[in-house]
């Protein structure tokens, strides 16, 4: 057998432990997993009731270009159905935009510590990838700027950033936008934007209207939560979408996924809830992190990274074995910090509770 020569020494991702093992491998009966920033709320009802509704045409196919979600996406957002692409979640998007634009040799540009599917995607179709340092846990946008060049055909802006939860402003990506190439195409990847209240985040819609290499990345896995749905999508020019759609695989969203993401779509009162819910949890937990004299980037979507300062994994290990699941900095480039969602308030008390506990059996190292 001769696999392609870029993906031979590829790592395997490794997610977010799931629950079960947790249980099964600790004997424990009662796990939390606050590692995947999956939403602490769950769906909306309605979003429910449309997949077990949809059960009925469980032997059907699903209408592969999802012309009823991607309506109401377009009125939503006031874009035309042309430049809408769904994937299954929007770590396909990610990847059919990889496939559709990356030959070997390409250059791409990313911040160091971002989220690892550009990363992995840029691997695949043998691309080069350029790493550009962070400003304190920040996307540099001047300094990615300063590693664009002509062989340069994607960089990648994730915002709220994955893993540190910061953000860049709508300034700094119109700057940033404003000078780079036209023939680059810019992916804002807006997973958590339902979370973030700030006035100075990017309207990255108004964007669009003035740069045709903007692509934008959303998902129903996050504040909607339908993670398990696998649903997300690219908003861009219709030329770039189009590209996207030459590569997409004929019936890449399931029926299921297209009716919880349209019913979860027409309730803003769920997400407004949720939003609210999650600013009130980050709101406590930094305030537990500052008593315990820890320090945290600023988190702008449903996860916060704290450095612990002691090693990551004994954190992680020693949080598993009281049940609760976070995710260890070790794997992300930040060996001494931890990643933790924000829960629902329960959630979250039980998670300091434990964490105090748990800091105080492990030495601090630096
Ligand atoms: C920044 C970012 N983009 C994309 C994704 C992928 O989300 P999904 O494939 O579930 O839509 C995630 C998931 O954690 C993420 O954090």
């Amino acid at each position: 057998m001769q696999p392609k020569p870029s993906i031979v020494n590829l790592p395997v991702y490794i997610p977010g432990k799931p629950i079960e093992d947790v249980k099964r491998e600790l004997g424990l009966d009662h796990v939390i997993k606050l590692a995947s920033n999956e939403n602490p709320f769950g769906c909306s009802p309605k979003a429910k009731e449309a997949v077990i509704r949809e059960l009925e045409n469980i032997s059907l196919y699903p209408d592969g270009a999802s012309v009823s979600l991607t309506e109401a996406v377009c009125s939503k957002f006031g874009v035309n159905a042309d430049q809408v692409v769904f994937g299954c979640g929007s770590d396909e998007v990610i990847e059919m935009i990889a496939e559709a634009f990356f030959q070997p040799g390409d250059e791409t540009v990313m911040a160091s510590h971002t989220f690892s599917q550009y990363y992995h995607n840029a691997e695949v179709e043998g691309a080069k990838i350029v790493l550009a340092p962070m400003n304190n846990g920040t996307h540099d946008l001047p300094v990615m700027l300063d590693l664009v060049n002509d062989r340069t055909k994607i960089v990648w802006i994730c915002n709220p950033n994955n893993p540190t939860g910061t953000m860049v402003t709508h300034d700094e990506v119109k700057a940033f936008m404003e000078k780079c190439p036209s023939k680059t195409l810019v992916v804002l990847d807006e997973a958590y934007i339902e979370y973030v209240e700030d006035p100075r985040f990017p309207d990255g819609l108004a964007l669009l209207r003035e740069y045709k290499n903007l692509v934008l990345l959303r998902t129903f896995s996050k504040i909607y939560g339908l993670a398990s749905q696998r649903i997300g999508y690219g908003i861009g020019h219709p030329e770039v979408i189009k590209l996207i759609n030459q590569v997409r695989p004929p019936f890449n969203t399931t029926r299921s996924a297209q009716a919880a993401a349209l019913a979860a779509l027409a309730d803003d009162e769920f997400v407004a809830e949720c939003r609210r819910a999650n600013l009130e949890g980050i709101a406590y937990l930094t305030g537990e992190f500052e008593r315990l004299n820890l320090t945290y980037y600023p988190a702008y979507g449903n996860f916060i990274m704290i450095d612990v300062k002691r090693p990551a994994a004994d954190v992680f290990n020693g949080m598993l074995r009281k049940g609760y699941i976070i995710r260890s900095g070790h794997q992300l480039g930040f060996p001494f910090s931890i990643r933790v969602t924000v829960g629902n308030r329960k959630q979250n008390e039980g998670l300091i509770q434990a964490l105090v506990e748990v800091l105080n059996e492990v030495a601090v190292t630096v």
